[in-house]
């Protein structure tokens, strides 16, 4: 593993202060606000580990010209994804029905014609192209982790080993044909080199094909102040605004955004060329909720550090007096948004006793940097504690319903999205 941590452009420097350039089109963008050296948000480490953790300065920032929200700096992506990647996102239940809508709609909708075929970017385990394989689509899913891509393997997706680039492109055309859909969840806003990405797929893609793509969505984050999507590996986090503005530089366009409830609050883009297919009414819906959340406007980015502020205050405070009272709080979900809450709160095991996961992989381990001890549920239920932190809450639905017992015992859960609350 390498710890460097890279920034596209080098820095220049204009009257002192460093001007860091938009990652997408080289405008100079703003910084709103610093989380300090923060670790990766899934650099769970062993209790037992004497090494220095890799930190890096979390800083994020908006573009003026282009609208993208994105880190000034973020660790290379060796760093971060690598044959011992621990996500692996078959695990969860309501996400696998998720994916199967979203296939679906696809299928409905944009792969019309006789024998078409799928290409998915960064397909993790196949939880998402298993369907298309089901139905007898042709398909090929695109995965950097080849831990992750042998299990996709094994459940007959097929599935290459590579970093998806306009060479990839190239080859896949090559040897497939050009794709009817590009499909990618929760993998573009991880990509430095998007610009990259975006020519790839222009190129892979029938004349009137469809790149139909998922990611945590910056309204959410703005309207329920859910600054946790900010972490090393969410280089950007997208709007129809800023999507339109990366993708049309290779001449597509948004004709469908639809929110979705997946990762706290995502939206779904569908884009195909410009002029082809009809830009249906949502995307004027979702530019205009955009328009009045100000996610143009300098001002919106200067709130949003304050309401994380207050956030923040509020959750360290709540936390000190119920351990003021004698009372035990476990967190519930080891996730990688949380690693941000933690070290931004400086929440660690004087706070939080330890944290309850399901994933075998991170069980035994250390939170990064706030080193929280990781427990399988069974540590949970045994001793039921007086509260429970919801760090994911993205899953709350699955999770309030397997935990009856819980609340049954008079168990309460803290929740901080959108407020912190005792629920
Ligand atoms: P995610 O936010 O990336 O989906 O990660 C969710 C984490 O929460 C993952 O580490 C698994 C864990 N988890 C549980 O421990 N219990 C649960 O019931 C669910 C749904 C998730
Ligand atoms: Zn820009």
């Amino acid at each position: 593993m390498t710890t460097a941590t890279h920034s596209t452009a080098a820095p220049s420097s204009t009257s002192g202060k460093e001007t860091h350039r938009c990652l997408i089109c080289g405008e100079g963008i703003r910084p709103f606000m610093t989380f300090g050296p923060m670790p990766l948000g899934n650099g769970f480490r062993r209790p037992d580990d004497t090494r220095p953790e890799y930190r890096f300065e979390m800083e994020p920032a908006v573009c003026p010209k282009c609208t993208t929200f994105q880190l000034v700096r973020q660790p290379s992506p060796e760093q971060m994804f690598h044959g011992e990647y621990a996500f692996f996102s078959g695990t969860s239940k309501r996400m696998g029905e998720h994916f199967r809508g979203f296939a679906e709609s696809v299928r409905r909708d944009f792969i019309a014609g006789t024998d078409p075929f799928v290409v998915e970017l960064g397909s993790n385990d196949g939880i998402m192209l298993r369907n298309f394989a089901g139905w007898g689509v042709r398909h090929l899913g695109v995965e950097p982790s080849a831990n992750v891509a042998e299990a996709a393997r094994a459940q007959g997706v097929r599935t290459m080993v590579a970093f998806f680039s306009p060479d990839t492109a190239r080859a896949i055309r090559g040897e497939h044909g050009p794709a009817d859909a590009v499909m990618a969840a929760n993998v573009m806003c991880h990509i430095p080199t998007i610009n990259a990405i975006a020519e790839g797929i222009a190129h892979l893609l029938k004349p009137e094909g469809v790149l139909a793509f998922e990611d945590p969505y910056l309204g959410d984050v703005l309207e329920q102040t859910t600054y946790d999507q900010i972490y090393d590996e969410h280089t950007f986090l997208f709007s129809v605004h800023s999507v339109n503005a990366i993708f049309g530089r290779v001449g597509l366009e948004v004709i469908r955004a639809e929110p979705q409830w997946t990762h706290g609050g995502s939206m779904r883009y569908t884009l195909c060329r410009k002029g082809v297919r009809p830009v249906e009414r949502s995307v004027a819906e979702v530019l205009a909720r955009e328009r009045a959340l100000g996610v143009a406007d300098m001002a919106t980015y200067d709130r949003f550090r304050r309401a994380c502020e207050a956030q923040r205050d509020a959750l360290v405070g709540l936390l000190r007096k119920v351990k003021a009272e004698g009372k035990r709080v476990v967190g519930y979900g080891a996730t990688s948004k949380s690693t941000t809450i933690m070290n931004y709160c400086g929440i660690g095991p004087d706070l939080v006793e330890f944290v309850t996961d399901t994933t075998p992989t991170k069980q035994g381990k250390v939170t990064p940097g706030s080193h929280v001890p990781v427990r399988p549920h069974a540590d949970f239920a045994a001793r039921y504690p007086e509260y429970a932190l919801l760090f994911a809450y993205n899953h709350a639905q699955e999770i309030m319903e397997k935990e009856k017992a819980f609340t049954a015992a008079g168990g309460r859960w803290i929740t901080y999205v959108p407020e912190v609350k005792v629920l």
